[in-house]
């Protein structure tokens, strides 16, 4: 079985070139910027090309882009240096990476992501450790009552074709209780963007 890392430098190429910008996207960086604040120190965790995260950028203090697929980091940090942004960095990290410290980080952002990780449970835990309390988390996750059967099973055989990641979707209610187990409040979930079926969870920090 290919690594996540493996399979990810192997599509960045062709990944980096798909927008990310999909239907409503300007009111999902204005609703993030909203909550987020100017002032705030932010991670975007799964950042790929770091499109998401340079385009957060004119709206917070300081944001750090962490992705664990090195091709997927330097065309973010290539696209950074074209646009002259200069409060964004990037980094090959996950988010368990022990360079990246408790409690400073005023927001994470978290795009199409969790579902790729094996255990997100112990991803949200760890988002409340890194997070400053009162801190906000925004995550978009697909939704397994959101995804077709035939979708589900599309998926899992391209994941035993090497052509998908593997995916783990819970439903709703699953989401709820993995959110409050990691002392995380949920103040709003919708879908923002009908093409990706992603349930944007917005959640506050105890
Ligand atoms: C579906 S893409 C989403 C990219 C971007 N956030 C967006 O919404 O356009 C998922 C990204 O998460 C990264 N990724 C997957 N698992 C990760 C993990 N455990 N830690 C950090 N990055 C991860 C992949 O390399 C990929 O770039």
């Amino acid at each position: 079985m290919v690594t996540p890392a493996a399979f990810w430098d192997k599509v960045a190429a062709k990944y980096d070139r798909k927008t990310v910008k999909g239907p409503n996207y300007a009111a999902r960086i204005d609703r993030a910027a909203k909550w987020i604040g100017p002032d705030a120190v932010v991670l975007d965790v799964g950042c790929a090309g770091g499109q998401i995260t340079l385009d957060l950028a004119e709206h917070v203090r300081k944001i750090t882009g962490i992705d664990l697929s090195p091709k997927l980091i330097g065309f973010a940090e290539d696209r950074r240096r074209e646009q002259g942004v200069a409060n964004a960095s990037f980094k090959v990290a996950m988010p368990d990476d022990p360079s990246l410290e408790a409690g400073s980080f005023d927001a994470i952002t978290a795009y199409s992501v969790l579902h790729l990780v094996d255990d997100q449970l112990a991803v949200l835990k760890r988002f409340h450790e890194l997070l400053k309390p009162g801190g906000v988390l925004i995550a978009e996750i697909p939704r397994k009552e959101d995804i077709g059967l035939h979708f589900r099973t599309l998926i899992k055989l391209m994941t035993a074709l090497g052509k998908a990641p593997i995916v783990h979707l819970y439903p709703h209610a699953t989401h709820e209780s993995m959110f409050s187990e990691a002392s995380f409040a949920i103040q709003e979930s919708r879908i923002y963007n009908p093409k990706s079926l992603n349930t944007s969870y917005l959640a506050m920090r105890d």
